[in-house]
């Protein structure tokens, strides 16, 4: 089922999720939902958050439904290492229309369960290093446009402002 996306200013964008404690029929369910769901937006990522629900859970799939391969399922995710830098554009579905560059690290490990509650670690560098640093930040509450300067920040919150007077946000 596609569920309606979550724009910020939503409060449950801001806040840390709660952990998944429950591996069932109901988080398989979910977990289809928000692949769904990303799909319909055309996002190669989506926290359970923007759908609505805070649980910590997200899905990236970087080849948008080509190669079910690259379908990643994250639950209860960490990162655990980082490495490098890079700055690179960024965007989100719950910030329609806004981009912005956002540093990150160039390479990241998570550690995550999948749906059989098994613990895995799964490594990611460029695009994908960035999929998770912006995902896992979404599990913490933390929107990007709060990991770019004051300067910039206060620049992208007039223009959503701006969005929200003209009925087009
Ligand atoms: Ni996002």
């Amino acid at each position: 089922m596609i569920r309606e996306i979550v724009k910020y200013p939503d409060p449950i964008l801001q806040r840390p999720t709660e952990p998944v404690t429950e591996f069932n029929d109901e988080l398989r369910a979910l977990v289809d939902d928000m692949f769904e769901s990303m799909y319909a937006a055309q996002g190669i990522g989506l926290a359970a958050p923007q759908i609505g629900v805070s649980k910590r859970l997200t899905v990236i799939d970087l080849s948008f439904q080509k190669d079910p391969k690259e379908k990643i399922v994250l639950i209860n995710p960490e990162i655990i290492h980082k490495e490098g830098k890079q700055v690179e554009e960024e965007g989100c579905l719950s910030l329609p229309d806004i981009r912005e560059k956002v540093s990150r690290a160039f390479k990241v490990r998570v550690r995550a369960q999948d749906l059989k509650e098994n613990w895995f670690e799964i490594d990611g560098e460029e695009l994908l290093a960035r999929a998770f640093q912006h995902e896992i930040d979404h599990l913490d509450g933390v929107l990007f446009i709060f990991r770019v300067s004051a300067l910039k920040r206060d620049l992208l919150l007039r223009k959503i402002r701006k969005l929200q007077r003209a009925g087009e946000w």
